[in-house]
């Protein structure tokens, strides 16, 4: 027997690649991929799995509490993985109100279904799984020493933070108080395919091929800790699978850098692909905007626990990770130009048809 595997958010950008993963090497899951299709998700992405047998898609979203109970009924879901938020910290300054409707209510809303199904109607299993995924943006700002180890105290400063720090203490607070089996998991940065082009490298890189000014935030100096999106799928999938109930882990890609390099080294990755610009380097595209306010200054994630109990650590260094995300969106310009277009947005209208 499959077991149902619910995931939130599926069509964004870690989703897909986590739904790709799982449907390319795991038999013993069904998925059901639950996302309300925000600007932010692109159902065109998982166009190539749509039939496979082990997945089925449903349009909808996580605050709705009558569809989420359904779908906990009528597919007898054994495993969330929850990925679906407002996800970026930009939009989380000019409009908050988003971010703690799904990113805090909608958390809610799943757990307090989970609660009810597997705990309440004693529908769950000992294999019953909760798998919350955050961010390591919980935590805070650090200064230029130090790592955020599970027991940093929660420290967020951004209205996307707070919801997320938010989301992550109503999560512990059901295996805490029901024994729900929650698992959390604080991420740093990723990259790679399928990244939606308002976040640092994907629109750098986008920019760099239209010949477009690079804006790096301030001075430049800001951190993060930069993970490839197949390792974090893969640290997922593997929480789920052996992780200890009621714990965090923290994940983490050993990869510290500048937004300022990140963005030199686009440029040069992509004049070395395409050739100069006009037979300028791209570095000349790089300008200084005003900062993000409250910009966290520097994210380093220590991942010795996830590391140490559960045999996982990245596979993929910097240089390898970069080489594999700007070669995808070099081969893949089509799924850059409809994001930017807005044309991925009618992909659903076509493949569903009005009100399915
Ligand atoms: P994303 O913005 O690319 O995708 C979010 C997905 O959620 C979209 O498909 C969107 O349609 C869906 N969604 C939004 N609101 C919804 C709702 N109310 N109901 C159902 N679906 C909804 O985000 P991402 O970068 O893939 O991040 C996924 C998760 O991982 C988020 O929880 C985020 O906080 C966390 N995370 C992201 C990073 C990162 O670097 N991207 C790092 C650590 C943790
Ligand atoms: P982002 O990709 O938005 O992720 P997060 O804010 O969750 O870390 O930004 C990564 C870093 O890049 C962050 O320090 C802000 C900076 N940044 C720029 O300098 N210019 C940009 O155009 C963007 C989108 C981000």
């Amino acid at each position: 027997m499959k077991k149902t595997l619910l995931v939130t958010g599926g069509c964004g950008f870690i989703g897909v690649n986590f739904v790709r993963l799982v449907l390319a090497t795991r038999d013993d899951l069904h998925v059901i991929n639950l996302d309300k299709l925000t600007y932010a998700g692109n159902l065109q992405s998982l166009a190539d799995v749509e039939d496979h047998p082990d997945y089925t898609f449903v349009r909808g979203d996580i605050c709705d509490d009558a569809l989420i109970g359904d779908l906990f009924e009528r597919h007898n879901i054994q495993a969330v993985v929850h990925f679906a938020a407002e996800s970026h910290v930009d939009r989380s300054i000019t409009g908050p109100d988003a971010f703690v409707r799904t990113n805090v209510f909608g958390t809610f809303t799943l757990l307090e279904n989970a609660r009810k199904y597997w705990l309440e109607h004693g529908r769950g299993n000992d294999e019953s799984r909760f798998l919350h995924v955050s961010t390591d943006e919980v935590y805070g700002s650090l200064g230029k020493t130090g790592y955020f180890t599970e027991e940093t105290p929660y420290d967020p400063r951004s209205p996307y933070s707070a919801s997320k720090a938010s989301s992550d203490h109503f999560a512990r607070a059901y295996f805490h108080t029901y024994g729900l089996p929650v698992l959390i998991t604080n991420c740093s940065n990723n990259y790679g395919p399928y990244q939606f082009p308002e976040k640092l490298i994907p629109l750098v890189l986008n920019n760099a091929l239209a010949g477009k000014p690079l804006p790096v935030y301030g001075d430049g100096g800001n951190i993060r800790d930069w993970l490839y999106v197949q390792d974090h799928c893969e640290a997922i999938l593997r929480v789920l699978d052996q992780g200890r109930v009621g714990q965090s882990y923290n994940i983490g890609g050993h990869n510290e850098k500048t937004n300022l390099e990140v963005v030199e080294k686009l440029c040069d990755m992509v004049d070395k692909r395409v050739g100069l610009l006009n037979n300028r380097p791209r570095r000349e595209l790089i300008t200084f905007v005003a900062d993000r306010p409250g910009h966290d200054r520097r994210y380093a994630i220590d991942a010795s626990k996830i590391d140490q109990e559960l045999g996982w650590r990245p596979k993929f260094t910097f240089d390898q990770g970069m080489e594999k995300t700007v070669d995808w969106y070099l081969k893949n310009r089509s799924w850059s130009e409809s994001v930017m277009d807005g044309s991925y947005q009618d992909y659903y209208e076509t493949m569903y048809g009005k009100g399915k």
